[in-house]
């Protein structure tokens, strides 16, 4: 199960580059959207170059948009409307997808699904209201393993209307790519490995696009601290040491602010966690954030370095909690339970799943992984489900297969309601779950927005190896 996680280079992941490096981890790039109607913020998808592994190191080609990595940030307050004309430089299709924002079915940027690809030279104009504030961020979802995989992402933050007081709000963009021996990205994207395995893995981490090293912070401060995980395959497990965060949002959403049980915060592939950070070390002293999710695989993420003055001298007391976003609530008496059961991928040398039959064929053509026994092939898919608009459902969800699973559902997001059989502590909202391998994870939702919505694992090499599904919300009215 960790052949892939060999590959990384301890040394490559723990380069030290020039301290300058952490530079931009601070930083966050601000980009408001455009006051004027007529004129819809310019995002646009080109080949480039970045430095990834310090600012002064030589460059990797990379796809980006408007030539950094991350992407600009878009930041709007809750319930303003979003306008992007999103350009493709590339030399293939694209589209943009706002991952776990709920926008109208067509704005969703699903290929053939809601919208005709974005062709070479083309644009499309995206724009929706952004109903929820948290933290969102937007990518590409066409042939995502390669176009993600080469960088095209960035960060989407919808503000509260009242946000709670921090001294600084940060976005960690957190990557994991597979650089060559010559500082390129590996071009082996859809190998059959991958597929099979864990998906792709890399060897190199970067936060906000530069491998970190050191960055810094003061005593006394209280930091809001957006972690998003881009990554294709990777999981990251933080462990920030003697500091005791506090989780206050799940993928964007409001949640009773806690902390992990096991003291690691697990972040899959498109989730996202808004930390509360308090910084209660002495000036001088160095916190260190490992990245502890892969036994056998920790590695020093960044050093977290007080300066010489504190802020302040003790934690505020500043209240955490924030404000709900408008999100229906499943109605347990009537929902209708649906199970859905996930197989597939390698386990030692055999392949999970029926060992007769379909799925066998399926896996000789290259796809490996199946939700209620069907591998998506193609673009355009029959509905797995069809559910009538206002009503509410469960979905009874089981990882029968030996690896991890983040499971993203458009265009709504979900209460998680009961892992193997035990109710959640906080029914967190979430747009994607991270099933363990063989558990079973109960969501419960409200299917309100019409349209036909993919339901993918986000483990990029799974989705493209099967791994995917349409859920249907018919269209109607709410019945009173
Ligand atoms: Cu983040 Cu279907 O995607
Ligand atoms: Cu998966």
């Amino acid at each position: 199960m960790m052949t892939n996680h060999k590959r990384i280079s301890r040394r490559s992941l723990l380069r030290t580059g020039a301290a300058l490096a952490s530079a931009p981890l601070l930083m966050p790039v601000r980009a408001a959207m455009a006051e004027a109607d007529d004129a819809p913020f310019p995002l646009r998808a080109t080949s480039g170059q970045a430095s990834l592994r310090s600012a002064t190191d030589g460059a990797t080609k990379v796809w980006s948009y408007n030539g950094k990595i991350p992407g600009q940030e878009i930041r709007v307050r809750q319930g303003e409307r979003v306008r992007v004309r999103v350009e493709n430089g590339l030399e293939e299709d694209t589209t943009v997808h706002w991952h776990g924002i709920r926008t109208p079915n067509a704005m969703d940027g699903v290929p053939f699904l809601t919208q005709a690809p974005i062709p070479v030279g083309g644009a499309f104009l995206y724009e929706f209201d952004a109903l929820d504030a948290g933290t969102f961020w937007y990518h590409p979802h066409q042939r995502s393993s390669e176009q993600l995989g080469r960088g095209l992402y960035g960060p989407l933050i919808v503000e509260e209307a009242d946000p709670i007081r921090v001294d600084r709000d940060l976005t960690w963009m957190l990557d994991d790519w597979r650089i060559t021996r010559d500082g390129q990205i590996s071009g082996d994207f859809g190998n059959g490995s991958d597929e099979a395995h864990g998906g792709r893995i890399g060897n190199t981490v970067t936060i906000n696009g530069v491998i970190p090293d050191r960055t810094a912070v003061r005593s006394g401060e209280r930091i809001r601290l957006r972690l998003v995980n881009t990554a294709n395959a990777r999981i990251f497990g933080l462990d920030f040491g003697d500091l005791a965060p506090v989780i206050v949002a799940m993928d964007g959403q409001p949640v009773t602010p806690h902390v992990p049980e096991s003291g690691i915060f697990v972040i899959g592939p498109a989730m996202r966690l808004d930390l509360v950070l308090d910084f209660t070390g002495k000036p001088g002293e160095v916190a260190t954030v490992t990245d502890a999710f892969y036994e056998g695989f920790e590695y020093r993420l960044v050093d977290l370095v007080y300066g010489a003055e504190a802020l302040r001298a003790s934690v505020p007391d500043w209240p955490v909690d924030l404000p709900k976003n408008p999100l229906a609530e499943p109605d347990m008496s009537t929902a209708t339970r649906h199970q859905i059961v996930f197989n597939g991928g390698m386990m030692g040398q055999t392949m999970m799943g029926d060992s007769r039959g379909a799925m066998v064929d399926q896996m000789r053509q290259g796809n490996f992984w199946f939700i209620n026994g069907k591998a998506a092939t193609g673009a355009i898919m029959d509905p797995l489900l069809t559910l009538p608009f206002g009503t509410s459902h469960v979905f009874e969800m089981e990882n029968r297969t030996a690896w991890h699973h983040p499971i993203h559902l458009h265009g709504h997001s979900f209460r998680v309601i009961a892992r193997d059989g035990q109710p959640t502590r906080n029914r967190e909202w979430q747009d994607t779950v991270m099933m363990a391998p063989k558990e079973r994870v109960e969501i419960a939702f409200v299917a309100d927005n019409p349209g036909d919505w993919m339901f993918h694992c986000h483990i990029l090499e799974h989705t493209a190896a099967g791994m995917a599904g349409v859920i249907r919300v018919a269209p109607g009215t709410i019945k009173t």
